[in-house]
């Protein structure tokens, strides 16, 4: 299933921008599976209803997911208004539009999913999936299993508590280490805000997997394709139901 709007499926198949798009279905020269459609906002499943301009068939845009190994020093939008690198410049090059799969700090580094399948990354970010993500936090050491408890503990984010985190030392480097610290929840700076709490510095924080997936095969900057077989386990895992569209 791909629903989206009918203006955002015109203007990502190409026919005109947004604007235009809002224009043409005023104007009634857009028909939805056969009908023609006048209103705004219409919610449409692409993948499943022929939708025409003019008469003629328009190709919905095929889904596509990728990787990204974000390098630190860049915001996860796609605008900045303090004008700071985005991970806009850096995905151009894939020639689709796609959106990034929750957020990562201006500093952290590590797996950014991104994707134009609208349905799976709204269900990938939604609390109640639970997505596992694993981050390597750089801390000064060493670390005795003491100080980990208290990284473990839940603590208070924008008014509730977080879930208590799976918190462990990955290894140490002279008088550093690195804790490598699994959560299902993804509350605003919640590593660094953890690390805090525990009266640790986070020097350096790095996204190892999101659901799964990692990015040890790519540079910081680079990214790939999905393999098929992530692709389908994350559809397996994480279902998006078949059926209508969820505004309809
Ligand atoms: N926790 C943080 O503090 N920062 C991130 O970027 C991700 C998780």
């Amino acid at each position: 299933m791909s629903c989206d709007r009918l203006q955002k499926i015109l203007a990502r198949a190409g026919v005109a921008s947004r604007r235009g798009a809002e224009a043409l279905i005023r104007d009634g020269r857009v028909a939805v599976a056969g009908r023609i459609v006048r209103e705004l906002g219409v919610t449409v499943d692409s993948e499943r209803e022929v939708v025409e301009v003019d008469g003629r068939r328009i190709e919905p845009e095929p889904l596509v997911y990728f990787v990204l190994h974000k390098p630190r020093g860049m915001v996860t939008t796609l605008r900045d208004p303090e004008g700071r690198p985005t991970v806009a410049a850096h995905v151009r090059a894939i020639g689709i539009r796609v959106v990034p799969v929750g957020r990562l700090d201006y500093h952290t580094s590590g797996v950014l999913l991104l994707t134009n399948d609208g349905e799976l990354a709204a269900k990938l970010g939604h609390p109640r999936s639970r997505v596992e993500k694993e981050y390597l936090a750089k801390v000064r050491g060493p670390v005795a299993e003491r100080e980990l408890a208290l990284w473990r503990r839940p603590i208070f984010i924008d008014g509730r508590w977080t879930q208590p985190a799976a918190v462990s030392l990955a290894r140490t480097n002279g008088n550093k280490a690195w804790l490598s610290i699994v959560l299902h929840e993804g509350r605003n700076r919640q590593v660094r805000r953890l690390g805090e709490a525990a009266g640790q510095n986070v020097l350096r924080l790095v996204r190892v997997s999101f659901a799964g997936i990692g990015c040890t095969d790519l540079a910081p900057g680079q990214w790939r394709p999905l393999t098929r077989v992530e692709l389908a386990g994350l559809r397996r895992r994480f279902p998006v139901p078949a059926g209508s569209c969820p505004s309809q």
